[in-house]
């Protein structure tokens, strides 16, 4: 049976200017914008996708990394299914946080659900600080999947999503 109303609910968090916003953005709309708003509290945005050939919404959470909207972002951990956790390849204070990041996670979420680690802005590679191998250790560590993207290049973007899609499921 087909069940349209079917959807996941998928949390970005991440420090601020990693790409999150720039990420949920290339996979809802397929476009990609160098200019830099940072985001102000949430925002979603849907896009349907067929997992196990069933389609389902997958609702992109996108939250503000700025320390001071982190009151706010807690407030959505708990009613996601899949959360990706960002850093930016070029910003080794962004990969050093990730572990703070997956602290907030496992302190103020339901357990039961998927986590990603992304490494995000793999197109810049001669400014690259944080190595593939890195960000697979780190991730082994966590005990989650990982996976670097290019919001600019859409290097990886439907495969993260698909992934963690059919994770869920
Ligand atoms: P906050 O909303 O402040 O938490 O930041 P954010 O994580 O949402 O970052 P955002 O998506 O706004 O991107 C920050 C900057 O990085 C923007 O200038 C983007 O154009 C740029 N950017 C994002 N993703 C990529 C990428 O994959 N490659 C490159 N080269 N630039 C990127
Ligand atoms: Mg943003």
């Amino acid at each position: 049976m087909i069940n349209e109303e079917r959807y996941f609910k998928i949390l970005i968090i991440g420090d601020t200017g990693v790409g999150k916003s720039c990420v949920m953005v290339r996979f809802t709309e397929e476009t990609f914008n160098e200019t830099y708003i940072s985001t102000i509290g949430v925002d979603f945005k849907v896009r349907t996708v067929e997992v196990n050939s069933q389609p389902v919404k997958l609702q992109i959470w996108d939250t503000a990394g700025q320390e001071r909207f982190k009151t706010i972002t807690r407030n959505y951990y708990k009613g996601s299914q899949g959360i990706l956790m960002v850093y930016d390849v070029t910003n080794s204070k962004s990969f050093e946080n990730i572990k703070n990041w997956s602290k907030e996670v496992d302190k103020f979420s339901n357990n039961s659900f998927c986590k990603y680690l992304v490494g995000n802005k793999c197109d810049l590679q001669e400014k690259r600080r944080i190595t593939y191998g890195m960000g697979e250790k780190l991730a082994n560590e966590l005990g989650i999947k990982f996976f670097e993207s290019s919001a600019k290049t859409n290097k990886n973007i439907d495969e993260i999503f698909n992934s963690i899609a059919i994770d869920i499921d």
